[in-house]
């Protein structure tokens, strides 16, 4: 999937909003390390493999300047858009990027034609889960365990969306 490069504004920062490529994976690693106390969840791995599946998935990133401020990654199949991650630099959260990357993924997928926008998130992420839900994201399965590192649960969260984009 494609993405055209552009710059915005968001909260007096000018960013520049991009699809992420291989080039971008130590910045993600160590925003990653900043938002989760120095563990990376995902592995240079983990990134290089979603990057290649460029057929159905994106990975978009954020940056100001040469700081990468956020990034968010969605994979895209008929009738679904799914958010596989998310984060943002913790000097740059409360700003409203977080909520302008989950917008670019949802509008992404409507055009895909999506009926539902789902993602996991820890039961104990309370501000995410506020973020989804002030976007219109609804309570789903919670999976046991889904967590491996740490065995927390994951809850499903769902946005049914509706007036899709031609
Ligand atoms: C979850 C996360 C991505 C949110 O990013 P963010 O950029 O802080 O999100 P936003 O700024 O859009 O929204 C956060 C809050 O700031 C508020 N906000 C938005 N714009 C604002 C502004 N200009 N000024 C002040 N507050 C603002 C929002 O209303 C929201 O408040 P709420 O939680 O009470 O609803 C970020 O906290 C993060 O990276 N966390 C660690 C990684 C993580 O948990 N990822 C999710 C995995 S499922």
């Amino acid at each position: 999937m494609s993405f055209n490069p552009y710059v915005t504004q968001i909260s007096g920062h000018t960013l520049q909003v991009m699809q992420a490529s291989d080039s971008n994976i130590s910045d993600l690693l160590k925003l990653e390390e900043k938002v989760y106390s120095g563990r990376t969840p995902w592995s240079s791995f983990s990134f290089a493999s979603e990057l290649r599946k460029w057929h159905n998935s994106v990975y978009l990133v954020i940056y100001e300047g040469s700081q990468l401020v956020g990034f968010v990654g969605g994979r895209f199949i008929p009738c679904e858009g799914h958010i596989t991650n998310i984060a943002v630099d913790p000097a740059y959260q409360n700003q409203g990027i977080g909520t302008y990357l989950m917008k670019l993924m949802i509008d992404m997928a409507r055009r895909n034609g999506a009926n539902q926008v789902t993602l996991e998130v820890r039961v104990d992420n309370e501000k995410a889960q506020m973020l989804y839900r002030n976007l219109g994201f609804v309570d789903g399965f919670v999976r046991v365990g889904y967590y491996r590192e740490d065995h927390v649960d994951g809850l499903e969260m769902i946005l049914y969306l509706k007036g899709k984009k031609k």
